[in-house]
């Protein structure tokens, strides 16, 4: 049995016999989210999809006081390091074993830039998705993504996939209806929407989605922040 929490926007915790993995923390700045850096005190790994602000978010601030280690794409890794964490760097088509969880990184379509202190556009690599597989259960978070046909790769190689988080909200990442066909290459057997709502420019209906994947037999949970469900 693993729980996931999401805390809103594109933050979720995955926590299983095996450990406990932080993805996407932004909880600071994230107006959905009730659950600060300073509240989480334990947490084995810290997975970011990509260096954006609303993903990469308090990830120095929470590896520092936890002493978690970071996953990321090998560009942002080498650049989170220099803030005295421990990071783990990797690349498409690779998959690391810690502790029995296994995380393999895969494509996302979008981009990875950091502002950095001087307000310039810093590029920190590409941008990525998980597959976690912890305690038997394999679960997909796709990052900031638009639809992709190789979504349909990602459920072949790591399927069946038990969960898929999937990103809903458009205007900078799939919409409600090229979500819905994601499901349709993932096919996955549950799905939590996410990245919508957060601000008005993702606006979407997470219950025209959830009726919409349960025709085609994906059981959607429309949960609110700091809310979790048991895969
Ligand atoms: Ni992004
Ligand atoms: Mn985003």
């Amino acid at each position: 049995m693993v729980l996931v929490r999401w805390f809103g926007h594109s933050a979720f915790m995955i926590e299983g016999s095996q450990g406990k993995i932080l993805i996407d923390p932004f909880l600071n700045e994230n107006p959905a989210s009730t659950t600060k850096a300073k509240d989480i005190r334990d947490v084995d790994l810290i997975l970011v999809t990509h260096a954006h602000n609303d993903h990469l978010g308090d990830t120095i601030e929470i590896a520092q006081n936890t002493g978690a280690k970071t996953v990321a794409i090998y560009e942002l890794a080498v650049y989170l390091s220099k803030f005295g964490i421990d990071t783990i760097g990797m690349n498409y088509g690779g998959t690391i074993d810690i502790g029995g969880i296994k995380i393999s990184m895969v494509p996302a379509v979008h981009t990875s830039t950091y502002i950095d202190d001087r307000g310039e556009l810093v590029a920190l690599g590409n941008p990525a998705g998980f597959v976690v597989e912890i305690d038997d259960r394999k679960i997909y978070h796709s990052g900031d993504t638009m639809l992709f046909k190789d979504m349909e790769l990602i459920g072949k190689l790591f399927g069946p996939i038990d969960l898929a988080l999937i990103p809903i909200g458009g205007r900078f990442i799939m919409d409600v209806e090229q979500a819905l066909i994601s499901l349709d290459y993932l096919k996955p057997k549950y799905a939590i929407p996410m990245h919508y709502n957060t601000w008005s420019l993702i606006r979407a209906d997470p219950y025209y989605f959830k009726d919409e994947a349960g025709k085609k037999g994906v059981k959607v949970f429309v949960i609110q922040p700091g809310e979790s469900i048991e895969v």
